[in-house]
Parts: structure tokens; C-alpha cells; sequence
């Protein structure tokens, strides 16, 4: 089986895991911070905190916040459920945005949603909106909408590491307060698993930093005691063990010499997608994902995700596994979930609704040859053909 996503480790990776092991710290030495740098270097943003998942990233993103119970989150209502998850994991009300045709959250909706709210006296604390797939939301209107409503902007870009927004690198903070990242092995680059959060806010990053480690204070600047000796420190948090390993962060670092290339490759096989699938797009039988706009909106290509019309979308993933592709349907919508459905009752959008019934991501990853993308395309190709003929 070819599948929809792969990481790709090299010997490099290896050696600078195998260093690691054979040094004094498995965990909290050096190659954390160093790890983090780089994220900042590569991002813009002024502080990167790597933890143990993206899942964590979200979690304390919202303690960060401070959104707790008497609160409301607006999630996008596509995406992984870790995306809404968080705002449940503090105890917030989670209430979903509708998705546009790309599966990222649909600014008219939000607006709609806002001007209720705002007439009720319960607007949102935060938003998560998603980079679906590695393409940017839409962060001015999202921007515009914060000013107004005075909502932070939470940016799940789990799957946006180097994409890039009006010529802002994902993550840099010119729109988004607090943005998370994730290198889970399907991912832009991995750390097996991980997860960072991006801030340009000193306040938010310190925080994340005592609560992604127990709660626990080292600087003498931030302890109540800060006379006694080296071995004292202080919890003055409930916080969690959400640290990112040295083991973990030496192949992140690693990982991250190879970004441009990964990032390149994406791209060049996003292209070709986009190119050869065209004529199955002018007949109306399936639809591809915009291209890139150079200095508007630049994905990062984790997924390539095309809509299959007609109702045939199962059927054409059924077709492609049996011939060995590994398809995906990335996401169906969280409030269908049971857990939300018990919570929220029955939630229908239509943009969700209609994303969901129809998506499908076929493989992209920069380890995919040559040969499985050329095997991946003809099979597509073959099998829409056959499946819109019966
Ligand atoms: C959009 C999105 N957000 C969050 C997550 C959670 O990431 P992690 O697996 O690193 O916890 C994922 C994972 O697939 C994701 O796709």
C-alpha cells in the first residue's frame, strides 16, 4: 500500500538521534533549546515552545489564554478533533464554524456567528481556525474580525510548517496571537511525536514554558523566594509533563535542515497533481484544490485534498485502496463525533457537511518516487474514469 503520508528520516537523523543517546541528557539538555531557535529562526515568531504534541500545544495554548469555563471557543467544525478537543480539556463551551470550499473556516459564517454573539453578550474568547491541509486561512479577515470583537486568534497549523500568508511565514505573529504546530511522522517534519507553540508574547511563552513542565519555576526573577539556594524551586501551577524529549528535538533539529527540500518536493508533486487531474476537473467530476497565490496564500502541501462529486468519493476510495492507495477522507466534521453529538446534539453546516461527504487526499510526501506518484496519478486517473462510467 502506497500510503497517503510517510516521514522520511536519512541517515542524518539517525546519527543525531544515536548522539543523543550516547550524551548525558535524554531529556532537558541542550538540544531542546536549540531546537526551539531554530523554530524561531525558521518561523519569525519570537518565541517557540516545543512540547510533547500539538495536542499539548492546543491545551496550553488555552490555559495560556486563561479560557476556562465560563467560556466560549468557536472552532473550525473540519479538522482533527484535538482542534477542538482543548477547549474542552479547560472546560470551555465549544461551538463550530462552517468550512468554504477548501475546507478552511468560512469568514461569512464566523461573521454571522460574531454579530449573534455579540448581540447576546457571548462572544468567544478564542478562535481556532486550522491551516487544512497546509494552506493559510484567511488571517487578514480573521485579523479584522479580532479587532473587532476582541477574540484571540488561535492558529492550528499542525499541518502548515512553512507555509506562508501574505508573505508572512506561518507562525510569525503578524495575525494569529498564539499558533501551534505538530510533527507527528505524517507531518512536515517530524519528531515522532511533538508539537510546538509559536508567540511573540513574553507573558504567554513563560507561562507555557511552567506549564508544559509541572507547573515548575526555576527563574530566581519569577519565584516568591528567590534568596534560597540552587536546589529550590517553586510550583506555582497546576501544570503537566508535556516536555518535548533531547532525543525527540535532536531529530526535529535534523528534520529541519531538510525543510526546504521537503517543502520543495510537496510542491513540485502538488503541481503535477494539479496539472494532470485538470481535465477530470473541466468535466465536472471532481474539483482540485486552489494553487498557490505567490504572495498571497502558500501552502505547505501536507495533504492534497481533491472533492469527488456525484456522491462517488466512497467509491473511488474504495477503488484506490483495493489497488493499493492509500487515500484518506481528512476530516469528517467534529460535531459529528459521538462525544460532540452527545454534548452539542444533532449540528449540521453545509459547507462541512458537503467538504466531508466529498474529500479525499491522495499521497503526497517527499519520500514518494517518482515511479508511486506516476503509479498513484494513472490509478486515479483510470479509476475515475471507470467509477464515473457506472
Ligand atoms: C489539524 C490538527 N490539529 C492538531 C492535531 C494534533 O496533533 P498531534 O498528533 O501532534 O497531537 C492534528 C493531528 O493530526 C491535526 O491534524
Amino acid at each position: 500500500m502506497i500510503p497517503y503520508a510517510h516521514q522520511d528520516i536519512d541517515e542524518n537523523d539517525i546519527t543525531a538521534v544515536e548522539e543523543i543517546l550516547y550524551s548525558d541528557y535524554l531529556t532537558t539538555g541542550p538540544c531542546g533549546p536549540r531546537f526551539e531557535e531554530a523554530l524561531s529562526e525558521i518561523t519569525g515568531a519570537d518565541y517557540a515552545l516545543a512540547v510533547s504534541s500539538c495536542t499539548a500545544a492546543l491545551h496550553l495554548s488555552m490555559m495560556a489564554l486563561n479560557v476556562g469555563p465560563a467560556d466560549k471557543v468557536y472552532a473550525a467544525a473540519v479538522s482533527f478533533a484535538a482542534s477542538a478537543n482543548c477547549a474542552r480539556y479547560v472546560g470551555a463551551q465549544v461551538d463550530f464554524i462552517d468550512v468554504d470550499a477548501a475546507g478552511l473556516i468560512s469568514i461569512e459564517h464566523l461573521e454571522q456567528k460574531l454579530k449573534a454573539d455579540a448581540a447576546h453578550g457571548t462572544l468567544p474568547k478564542a478562535v481556532i481556525a486550522v491551516d487544512l491541509a497546509g494552506r493559510p486561512v484567511n488571517l487578514a479577515a480573521l485579523k479584522r474580525l479580532k479587532e473587532q470583537y476582541g477574540f484571540y486568534v488561535v492558529e492550528d497549523a499542525a499541518h502548515a510548517l512553512g507555509a506562508s500568508y501574505q508573505g508572512h511565514a506561518t507562525g510569525d505573529g503578524a495575525f494569529a496571537d498564539l499558533t501551534v504546530l505538530s510533527f507527528h511522522p505524517v507531518k512536515i517534519i517530524t519528531t515522532a511525536e511533538g508539537g510546538a507553540v509559536l508567540t511573540n508574547d513574553a507573558n504567554i511563552a513563560a507561562r507555557i514554558r511552567r506549564l508544559r513542565s509541572h507547573g515548575i519555576e526555576h527563574d530566581p526573577a519569577l519565584l516568591e523566594h528567590p534568596d534560597r539556594p540552587g536546589y529550590y524551586y517553586e510550583m506555582q501551577e497546576l501544570g503537566f509533563n508535556y516536555r518535548l524529549t533531547d532525543l525527540q528535538s535532536a531529530l526535529g533539529l535534523s528534520q529541519l535542515e531538510r525543510l526546504d527540500q521537503f517543502l520543495s518536493r510537496r510542491r513540485e508533486l502538488a503541481s503535477r497533481y494539479l496539472t494532470e487531474l485538470k481535465p477530470w476537473e473541466e468535466r465536472g467530476l471532481i474539483s482540485l484544490p486552489p494553487a498557490d497565490q505567490a504572495g498571497q496564500s502558500v501552502s505547505s502541501w501536507h495533504l492534497f485534498q481533491i472533492r469527488v462529486k456525484q456522491g462517488k468519493r466512497d467509491a473511488l476510495y474504495q477503488a484506490l485502496r483495493g489497488r493499493g492507495i492509500g487515500v484518506q477522507v481528512h476530516y469528517l466534521p467534529i460535531y459529528s463525533h459521538p462525544f460532540y453529538r452527545n454534548l452539542l446534539g444533532e449540528i449540521k453546516l453545509p459547507g462541512a457537511e458537503s467538504f466531508s461527504a466529498e474529500t479525499l487526499s491522495l499521497p503526497l510526501y517527499p519520500a514518494l518516487t517518482d515511479l508511486q506518484f506516476s503509479l498513484c496519478l494513472t490509478q486515479v486517473q483510470s479509476l475515475l474514469d471507470h467509477i464515473f462510467q457506472e
